[in-house]
């Protein structure tokens, strides 16, 4: 029995921060979030239940995966399982289509993407929403992947209604430069780092309250088509994530010498007059959050002090969608 069928989702880069779970289990958020999708990152997956295979099997870039990695995708599966009545065991094939040197994490495309696949080998023909919800019990930022352009995660409840929501398909001139300052494997995970955050950090109370105003603040000015404020409200929101981890304790710090480098970057060329701002994530690494049409001019400032395969410039990227193959 084979129906396989292929789902491809993209990352999404936080401009308002999901940082701490209120619910480790079901994943739950203590605040909510809002991303940009990226048209430049994306995972490609397919399942196929199986009847004559003993047990699941998964495939990442053409390689088969160890124990622990397989794992984390059965359980996830499983939940597919246990709401469809499918029991049969599944080939997992997953492709991350990230340029060369990118090492971005890449569970938000991953998980979404499976979401998908898993969708529709089990033909159990859910919502977007619905989607999002199974995608958001992956991985925390898979459950913005469902969406293209601009999406907020509203942090709900309970489990069924935390979930996205588009705000915006962000067609408007929007982008980002990726600036690749490591691509080695962080070594703590976000889960880790998020973990010891909400336990440990004095901050964490004022990071929640603040980000409610933030993201109240944001939605306005995305309404508003306010480039520069969506921009502001995107750098000081970033950097007040990573003012709790340095609260944390023992202290965390994603950043590395040339992660400040790259800021300082950003902040020279928007002195020059060109509107761009910096986030960062659970890693050294910098996306800068830029008009679509500077991309270029902002990728050969940077080159002064990068390489041509540290820099990777996106567009907004789309909602999740079938492949035909
Ligand atoms: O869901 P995870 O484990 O990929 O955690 C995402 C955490 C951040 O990237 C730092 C913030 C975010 O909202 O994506």
């Amino acid at each position: 029995m084979s129906n396989e069928k292929k789902v491809r989702a993209y990352t999404n880069i936080a401009l308002i921060k999901y940082w701490g779970k209120r619910d480790d289990q079901l994943i739950l958020p203590t605040s909510s979030s809002l991303s940009l999708t990226l048209d430049a990152f994306y995972t490609e997956t397919s399942v196929s239940f199986d009847d004559s295979l003993e047990k699941d099997a998964f495939y990442l870039n053409e390689t088969v995966q160890d124990e622990a990695a397989t794992q984390k995708v059965s359980r996830f599966l499983n939940l597919f399982r246990e709401q469809s009545g499918m029991k049969a065991p599944a080939i997992i094939k997953s492709t991350n289509y990230v340029p060369t040197a990118a090492g971005l994490a890449s569970s938000a495309s991953g998980m979404a993407a499976l979401a998908g696949a898993a969708n529709l080998a089990t033909g159990l023909n859910l919502s977007p929403q619905e989607l999002s919800i199974f995608a958001r019990q992956g991985s925390g930022s898979a459950t913005r992947s469902i969406y293209g352009g601009f999406v907020e995660w509203q942090k709900g409840t309970s489990s069924s209604d935390s979930y996205a929501v588009k705000v915006d398909d962000a067609n408007w001139d929007i982008g980002m430069v990726v600036v690749v300052v490591n691509k080695k494997q962080k070594e703590l995970s976000s889960r880790e780092g998020m973990k010891l955050t909400v336990a440990t950090s004095p901050f964490y109370q004022g990071w929640i309250d603040s980000t409610a105003v933030d993201l109240v603040n944001i939605k306005n000015a995305i309404n508003d088509r306010d480039f520069e404020q969506i921009g502001a409200i995107t750098e000081s929101n970033g950097m007040k994530m990573h003012g709790t981890m340095l609260g944390a304790n023992p202290p965390i710090s994603y950043w590395e010498p040339d992660s400040v480098l790259a800021m300082q970057l950003v902040r020279q060329l928007r002195k020059k007059g060109i509107p761009c701002y910096f986030t960062m994530d659970a890693g050294p690494n910098v996306k800068v959050l830029c008009r679509l049409s500077d991309s270029e001019k902002i990728k050969t400032a940077f080159l002064d002090y990068f390489n041509e395969d540290q820099l990777i410039i996106s567009g907004p990227g789309s909602d999740l969608k079938e492949i035909t193959l």
